[in-house]
């Protein structure tokens, strides 16, 4: 009991330390936008993920069941763009903790200085006895995006339960000093501020040792976004990149770092318990 105490007082004087900002300071570029959502180390676990270009020094998404009666907070990073203006983005990153299965949300996410409109998603059934129902698709580009609208009509339709972005974004995100990259995540945004949107690099990732797509998706695990797995219904999904082969310039130790991390998740995953089929 003493125990808990004294981890109940840490915690209280680590949030002491961030004060909250004014709402009277003028914040041009707080409104958020590009907001998307992931699953987490588990699919009750939602991450929400959004871009501001400013900083609001706080990451705050308010949701729950039918009403947003729940609060919670994150952090946020500046990423800045390799391309000559060297633009500056804050990517805020909230995880949604231990919701229940099989239930809708509403959320909004923001800071003090504006908050996003009201979005909601559903989170998966509970268990293996399901069937698994993704929208799979790679070459997806900010022009010529025939297949966004029959996606999007179908995702609002509740047709799919997550989808897999399997690499080649808006061509490219880092383009135009990634203004291409804003423009490709606002247009995917009633996609993915509504479904899981899991992802893996391609080759036009790249740029910049695949910085854009580093910073901006939030996938499983500790690899920033690069490889990862996560169970869902009956199905175990692994997403590792190809990519790290071609692109050795970027460094060697990537190569081996997904090879050791492979083998130790398809052997984890082949134990007795956890024997399920494999995508
Ligand atoms: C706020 O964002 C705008 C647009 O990106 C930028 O020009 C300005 O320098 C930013 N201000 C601060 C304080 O970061
Ligand atoms: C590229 O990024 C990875 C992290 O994904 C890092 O480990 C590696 O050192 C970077 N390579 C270079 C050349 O900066
Ligand atoms: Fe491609």
């Amino acid at each position: 009991m003493k125990l808990l105490i004294f981890v109940v007082v840490i915690t209280l004087s680590k949030a002491n330390k961030t004060p909250r900002v004014s709402p009277g300071y003028d914040c041009d570029y707080c409104q958020p936008e590009q907001i998307h959502i992931s699953f987490g180390s588990k699919t009750n676990d939602i991450v929400v993920t959004w871009t501001t270009f400013n900083d609001t020094q706080e990451s705050r998404v308010q949701y729950g069941v039918g009403v947003m009666d729940q609060e919670a907070v994150g952090s946020s990073t500046v990423f800045t763009d390799g391309g000559r203006r060297k633009r500056n983005m804050w990517i805020h990153r909230v995880l949604l903790k231990d919701l229940n299965f099989n239930t809708k949300y509403v959320y909004h996410a923001g800071s003090v200085y504006g908050w996003s409109e009201q979005l909601s998603f559903k989170t998966p059934p509970q268990g293996e006895d399901w069937v698994v129902r993704a929208a799979v698709y790679g070459d997806m580009g900010s022009k010529n995006a025939h297949s966004l609208s029959y996606l999007q009509d179908e995702a609002e339709r509740g047709h799919f339960d997550l989808i897999l972005h399997v690499g080649d974004f808006a061509y490219d995100m880092d383009t135009d000093d990634a203004l291409v990259g804003d423009e490709f995540m606002r247009q995917i945004q009633p996609l993915a501020a509504g479904l899981p949107y899991m992802t893996c690099p391609g080759n036009h990732e790249s740029k910049y040792n695949f910085s854009n797509y580093r910073n901006r998706f939030s996938m499983p695990g500790d690899s920033e976004s690069m490889f990862y797995s996560f169970d869902l219904g009956p199905v175990h999904f692994v997403s590792i990149s190809t990519e790290f082969y071609y692109f050795l310039n970027y460094g060697f130790k990537m190569v081996a770092n997904q090879f050791y991390w492979l083998e130790e998740d398809l052997r984890k995953a082949n134990e007795p318990e956890n024997r399920q089929d494999i995508l």
